[in-house]
């Protein structure tokens, strides 16, 4: 038991030596050839020695396969790569740097309820990446690779067969939108997102939007989706986000709130709600908690589904 509580402290160093790897490109660098670590030093333009131990622990926490000391992607780091059309080598870039920098300070957010983040970088986490493009892309691309996954089913747990138009909120890259377009091909579909984030999308057949949620939100559409968008802001930021919401529905449209409803799943969100308290100021809301917030802005609750082993869809009516 005292062994593994000593060994348990270290768990963090897998994953920083994979995150690692993933900065550095090694996995890119092995994803079309074998290579040694004299190759890949020189390749990379790294210290052979030190490259060379790199190796040997991603190859002992079974991210890479070795034989004659030359080095191989496996099943799980070819994911990993940049061109693989399941990648998730954003996803492992999301939680170092500036991630794991807020959680060093979590004790912050525990003793004063404000966000580790804001205190150490002087301004919000979205602020933050709006001001450092490179640091936003990386955050979006990974954004993008969880959405890819977690929105599959979302246009058959939704019937929009009665609508003719639908805009996403926040939606990023467009995951979500793009599977109800493809479910859904005569839906007039709209993405809407801060000027840099749109800036960087690239999709067809969906019109996209640049805006600030807190300002205003357009009045293009009689569905408005909202996911993992509430669960970003403390209870006065969310707010002000549903009224906006409120104002650009028509009479009798619907939104719908996408979010992990803690009471929903059997999924404990408590290392979920403490990422989310040190980044934003902020945690995972029960249902019950996002149902009073929702028919405070106005809205009338009518039904929740739910998405995936996360997710939970709230539908409600203006
Ligand atoms: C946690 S991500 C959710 C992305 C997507 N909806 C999903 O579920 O994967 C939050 C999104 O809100 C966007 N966002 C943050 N502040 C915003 C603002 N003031 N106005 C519009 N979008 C904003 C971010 O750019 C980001 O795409």
């Amino acid at each position: 038991m005292k062994d593994n509580l000593k060994s348990f402290f270290t768990e963090h160093w897998n994953y920083m030596a994979v995150s690692t790897a993933c900065k550095l490109g090694l996995f890119d660098a092995l994803d079309k050839q074998n290579l040694g670590a004299k190759e890949l030093a020189e390749n990379l333009n790294l210290k052979e020695k030190q490259l060379s131990i790199l190796l040997k622990a991603l190859n002992n926490n079974g991210f890479l396969n070795e034989e004659n000391d030359t080095y191989s992607l496996n099943e799980t780091s070819i994911l990993l790569t940049e061109n693989h059309p399941n990648s998730l080598k954003y996803a492992c870039l999301n939680w170092s740097g500036e991630h794991l920098n807020a959680w060093q300070n979590l004790e912050y957010s525990i003793q004063t309820g404000a966000s580790s983040f804001t205190n150490s970088y002087g301004e919000n986490y979205f602020d933050y990446l709006n001001n450092h493009p490179d640091k936003l892309h990386q955050y979006q691309k990974a954004m993008y690779e969880y959405a890819r996954d977690d929105y599959k089913e979302l246009p058959n747990k939704i019937d929009l067969n009665s609508v003719t138009n639908v805009i996403d909120i926040g939606g990023g890259y467009g995951a979500a939108i793009s599977s109800i377009k493809i479910v859904y091909p005569n839906l007039t579909c709209y993405l809407f997102d801060l000027e840099k984030v749109i800036d960087n999308c690239n999709l067809k057949d969906i019109t996209t939007i640049k805006g600030n949620f807190f300002e205003e939100i357009p009045k293009v559409a009689e569905v408005l989706i909202l996911s993992r968008i509430l669960h970003d802001w403390d209870n006065e930021k969310a707010a002000i986000i549903l009224k906006n919401c409120f104002d650009a529905l028509p009479k009798n449209g619907t939104i719908y709130i996408i979010e992990n409803c803690s009471d929903k799943i059997t999924i404990d969100l408590s290392m979920l709600s403490l990422n989310m308290m040190a980044l934003c100021e902020s945690y995972e809301r029960t249902s019950v908690e996002y149902i009073q917030m929702v028919t405070s802005a106005g809205f009338t609750f009518e039904s929740d589904v739910k998405l995936n082993e996360l997710q939970t869809i709230l539908k409600f009516k203006k």
